[in-house]
């Protein structure tokens, strides 16, 4: 069987972690591709209420297999925190979980070097969640990092020679730090983690498909945030997009499925970078609030916005998106009206197709349609959609040209309503 790829949109925090948990069910496997601990996805059910920032969102339904794969990078002091965290709650995760020998560990050093690059940027700071991500990717394609395959191997002399560079690097910098303190968590850390199978993943994935398993793919971050394709240079470090599937676990691109593309009825963004629809209005602080638009990791505020078609055509085309997933549809029920943006003026001139670049000016040009005004978070089907939100879906259907198969009204599982179901 092949991959299906479910991946953000916009940038980050589509609800991802909500869907892959929903999906998980239909699937055999469920793996990471991409990304680390700068994600945050957030899963509800039962009234109780989980974060994920390097394990899979599958692990919460029954027995499925949850993989890591080699495009992660991963920090044995967050793993082992998400770990403790999950055991106290009764989840043991030993026995369905797998970890790819060649993912990349962030070392400590890589947060700290993080943290001074971004200090040394002053105003024109990316807005990282200083999580190590950037430190981490320049060593693997500098090809000096670590990977969880080299826990089992001179480990020790490995981390020094890693560490006394890093340090080097450091010394030009103006920034105090304590490595002692963060490397003991780190080792504990680095513990926990070899509790754990650590597998050649691109095999044990491959075999899956092969034994006609099915594999759901859980895309970090979202398409504007992607190294290539993302309003760079403020993005993160990976591919975020699904060719980032292939290479992150090694399955060739003539095996992708289905490619789910998530994004929420209106937009959000956290940290800098340019976002052409965004709010700094009354309207903006109203969608923060209700939406509870508030970072998974780092608890900043998101900024807010209207939606925006022309980044999402973008993305769409880019990802070879083959279903929507439309997420938090509930925070519009209280607008009389929405507004989507379907053109930017840039230097007087009205254009529709995605820019190289957004610094500078850039006028978003809205569509306005009839808000709802009816409380949709407890609704289960699609019949009993108000006919304003029937209108809203038939317009984005019509100018993104991909159905829309998932819409959701509120951060719990069971708030999910699907569309065209064949079943
Ligand atoms: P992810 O990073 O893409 O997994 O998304 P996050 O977990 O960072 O952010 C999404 C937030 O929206 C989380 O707090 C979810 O619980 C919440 N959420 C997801 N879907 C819905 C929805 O349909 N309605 C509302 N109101 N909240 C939602
Ligand atoms: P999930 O998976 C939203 C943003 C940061 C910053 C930029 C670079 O929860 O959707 P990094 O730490 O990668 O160096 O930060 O990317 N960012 C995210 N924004 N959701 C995320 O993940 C993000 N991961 C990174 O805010 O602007
Ligand atoms: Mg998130």
């Amino acid at each position: 069987m092949k991959v299906d790829v479910l991946l953000g949109l916009q940038w980050g925090d589509e609800g991802k972690g909500k869907v892959v948990d929903v999906l998980t069910p239909r699937y055999d496997l469920v793996t990471r591709f991409q990304g680390g601990p700068n994600a945050g996805h957030t899963l509800e059910f039962n009234g109780e209420k989980f974060v994920l920032h390097t394990i899979p969102s599958g692990i919460f339904q029954g027995d499925k297999m949850n993989v890591i794969g080699n495009g992660v990078v991963l920090d044995p002091s967050v793993f082992k925190k998400e770990i403790e965290k999950l055991e106290t709650t009764g989840y043991d995760l030993t026995k369905k979980l797998l970890i790819s020998k060649k993912a990349h560990l962030i070392l400590p050093t890589h947060r700290l070097l993080d943290a001074a690059y971004e200090a040394a940027k002053g105003a024109s700071k990316i807005g990282s969640t200083l999580k190590g991500i950037g430190p981490t990717y320049t060593d693997k394609t500098s090809r000096n990092g670590l990977r969880v395959g080299d826990i089992l191997h001179n480990f020790d002399e490995k981390y020094k020679a890693a560490v006394a560079r890093h340090e080097q690097i450091l010394k030009q910098f103006d920034f105090e730090y304590n490595l002692e303190e963060i490397e003991k968590e780190w080792f504990y850390g680095l513990e926990v983690l070899k509790r754990f199978e650590f597998i050649d993943s691109e095999q044990y994935v491959n075999d899956a498909m092969k034994a006609d398993k099915s594999v759901l793919a859980e895309g970090a971050q979202g398409t504007m945030l992607d190294i290539d394709f993302g309003s760079y240079p403020f993005v993160t470090s990976s591919n975020t997009v699904c060719a980032g599937a292939c290479t992150g676990l090694g399955i060739a691109p003539n095996k992708i499925g289905e490619v789910f593309g998530i994004f929420k009825a209106y937009c959000t963004r956290v940290g800098s970078g340019p976002f052409p629809t965004e709010l700094f209005d009354a309207v903006g602080d109203d969608i923060r609030a209700k939406g509870r638009e508030f970072g998974s990791t780092t608890g900043r505020p998101r900024r807010c916005g209207w939606v925006d078609l022309v980044a999402l055509k973008y993305a769409i085309m880019v990802n070879g998106v083959t279903k929507l997933i439309m997420m938090k549809s509930d925070v519009l029920d209280t607008f009389d009206t929405i507004k989507a943006c379907v053109a930017y003026k840039i230097d007087g001139e009205e254009i529709t197709v995605f820019p190289y670049s957004l610094e500078g000016e850039v006028e978003p040009i809205y569509v306005e349609l009839a808000g709802w005004e009816i409380d949709m978070t407890k609704m289960q089907s699609e019949n009993e959609f108000p006919e304003e939100f029937n209108a809203y879906l038939s317009f984005l259907e019509e100018e993104l040209e991909v159905p829309i198969v998932i819409v959701s009204v509120g951060p719990d599982r069971e708030q999910t309503i699907e569309r065209y179901n064949e079943e």
